[in-house]
């Protein structure tokens, strides 16, 4: 079986670090790494709406940021929001709203801001998991935890988790994924480039086994800040 660039196997994910209440002021928090690729979340609320005219009678409305700090890529980012960024916290946000119970705290804002300290692929995916997990860890009512990794096609095979080489190879397919496990809900699904039907779903299916171990990985981290009396 010939091997990736970083010598891993097709359907092996970088390493992954994992970590909640690491900003001890938000009401939840979460570092994710996955690889090189490093997503910071940080939730508050459910805390009043402003404007006020904003508010839900019915449910919470939760906003979702994401940001790249100028110095997470090797070529500086101009700083403040672009056309991406604005994108990304909307696919956040959609990949999310799934799981919370919105309707448990009618009148109020849950906020979600996702900070990626260094960039090598995937941060949109390290932002979801980031943010699932900064979402549980402020004790918002969840109905299962988002999971998420890419996948995609390079060089003819399947594979899961790319880093930036893989993405910059001429042809490559990229798929980010979100998956909630217990509800085997799929909740993001992006395609950049072409893909046959039946490499789709074998993509599909390892982004889902993936998102599994991933999944993992979070309820651990969790677990370990509770075992551990908050520190
Ligand atoms: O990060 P993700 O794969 O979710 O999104 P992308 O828009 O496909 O970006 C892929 C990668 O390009 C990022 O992870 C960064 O490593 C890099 N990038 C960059 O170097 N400079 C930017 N302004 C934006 C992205």
């Amino acid at each position: 079986m010939s091997e990736r660039p970083d010598g891993r196997k097709f359907d092996e994910m970088r390493d992954i670090e994992a970590k909640v209440g690491v900003i001890k002021k938000a009401n939840g928090s979460a570092m994710f790494r996955i690889g090189k690729t490093i997503a910071i979340a940080g939730v508050y609320g459910p805390k009043e709406v402003h404007p006020k005219h904003m508010e839900d009678p019915e449910k919470a409305i939760m906003k979702c940021y994401y940001n790249m700090y100028s110095f997470s890529v090797p070529e500086r980012k101009r700083p403040g929001p672009d056309r991406r960024s604005i994108e990304i916290g909307m696919v956040m946000k959609n990949a999310l709203l799934p799981v919370v119970n919105l309707k448990e705290y009618p009148r109020t804002a849950i906020e979600v801001f996702v900070n990626i300290i260094q960039a090598d692929a995937g941060t949109r995916c390290a932002a979801i998991s980031a943010a699932s997990m900064a979402l549980a860890d402020a004790g918002i009512s969840m109905k299962d935890m988002v999971s998420s990794v890419a996948v995609g096609h390079v060089n003819n095979e399947v594979v899961v988790d790319l880093n930036k080489e893989e993405e910059d190879v001429e042809g490559t397919t990229d798929m980010p994924m979100a998956y909630a496990p217990r509800m085997n809900k799929i909740t993001l699904l992006q395609l950049d480039g072409k893909i046959s039907k039946e490499k789709l779903k074998k993509a599909i299916s390892l982004g889902m086994k993936s998102c599994k171990k991933v999944y993992e990985i979070q309820k651990k981290a969790l677990k370990e800040k509770y075992s551990n009396n908050g520190e």
